[in-house]
């Protein structure tokens, strides 16, 4: 198959390759699409074969569930059987945004989207195109993230291109995204609400609109007998193929402790990478060093993050050390992903 590549400005849409990709996606086939969070692969949500071949192109488990996007508030009543209060107060706060909701799902909504279960993810993200796709392609469109199952989730549309090249049939380059991490999911079926997987809506805003909210205790600690609650999350996904270590503690001593390590993996002759920050970039002398951003505003980090897990695939790198986060704000989510990617290997200093 043929990938096109169609390129969307942001300012002004080009409302004839938006109709083009409504079409195919009405027809059952694949376009990847921007969203705020990390680009996603879109498909007719309500489509069960399409959502098989969802799970096709990206080599992706069908036990592991899609989230279906929606443009307007009032779709929701149709996929989801109970909206309760709260989920209205979040969706008239975040919406759209990075959040994702659980519901009991209606009987329109396929079991291949939901990967079985009784249960179905609704989010509206926040970018013009993905909404005036979603509309195109009649209001229910699944998004997984566009990558190959097990790579890093994209964050440009080269990253797209990279892993499902000649494997879908379109692909909408809307540059890159403004967060970088997937959206926060809060499972509403729930009392109080628990968020699953920690995002830019952080634990704080969800209790600022709605009050206490849970956590899913799995999400920042490797525990081998509770399954995640999202699927998805027990997956060693967004991943390097590099073996990786977190490396957490006072600043002073993680900075000495991965120059040593890093110094060591060299001197073995094995290629090494380091995730460094502005503050710390200077210290290092051994290993192929990149800065990820400023610790003074992780929502930086939280944006390169998975392109600079990429690059260090693309320059053959076995080994990667980085540098802890602070886990508050969009840190949570940092961190959640930093410590999958490294298959929870920390070193305490
Ligand atoms: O930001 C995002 O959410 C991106 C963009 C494209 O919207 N999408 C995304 O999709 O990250 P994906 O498929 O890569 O991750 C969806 C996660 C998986 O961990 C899945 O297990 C979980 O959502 N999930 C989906 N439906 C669920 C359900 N009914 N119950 C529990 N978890 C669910
Ligand atoms: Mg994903």
């Amino acid at each position: 198959m043929k990938t096109r590549v169609e390129k969307i400005d942001r300012t002004n849409i080009n409302m004839d390759a938006i109709r083009a990709a409504g079409e195919i996606l009405k027809r059952g086939g694949l376009v990847a699409f921007p969203t705020e969070t990390v680009y996603g692969l879109g498909a007719n949500a309500l489509d069960e074969e399409a959502a098989r071949k969802t799970y096709a192109a990206k080599g992706r488990p069908s036990d592991n569930p899609l989230i279906v996007h929606i443009a307007q508030l009032e779709d929701l009543r149709a996929i989801a059987r109970q909206v309760p209060d709260k989920a209205l107060i979040l969706a008239r706060t975040f919406w759209p945004g990075p959040l994702t909701m659980i519901f009991d799902k209606s009987g329109i909504v396929p079991d291949g989207t939901t990967g079985g279960l009784d249960t179905v993810a609704v989010r509206m993200p926040d970018n013009p195109a993905a909404l005036a796709l979603i509309r195109a392609a009649g209001g229910y469109v699944s998004g997984p993230s566009a990558n190959t199952s097990g790579r890093p989730s994209p964050t440009t549309a080269q990253h797209v291109r990279e892993d499902l090249d000649g494997k879908i049939d379109m692909i909408l380059d809307c540059g890159p995204v403004e967060i970088g991490v997937e959206s926060t999911i809060v499972d509403m079926t729930v009392e109080p609400p628990m968020i699953l997987r920690p995002g830019a809506v952080t634990k704080e805003m969800l209790e600022e609109a709605v009050g206490e909210v849970a956590v899913d205790h799995t999400i920042l600690t490797a525990d081998s007998k509770t399954p995640p609650k999202a699927p998805g999350m027990k997956y060693r996904h967004y991943a390097p193929r590099a073996e990786m270590v977190v490396v957490e503690g006072p600043l002073e001593r993680v900075t000495a402790r991965i120059r040593s390590l890093a110094a060591e993996q060299e001197a073995r002759g094995h290629r090494t990478g380091i995730i460094a920050t502005e503050e710390t970039v200077g210290r290092y002398d051994h290993g192929n060093v990149k800065c990820i951003g400023t610790r003074e505003d992780e929502s930086t980090v939280a944006a390169n993050l998975y392109a600079v897990l990429r690059e260090f695939d693309a320059d053959g790198t076995e080994y990667i050390y980085s540098e802890a986060f602070d886990e508050g704000g969009i840190g949570h989510a940092v961190m959640n992903r930093l410590l999958k990617a490294a298959g929870h290997h920390v070193i305490q200093v």
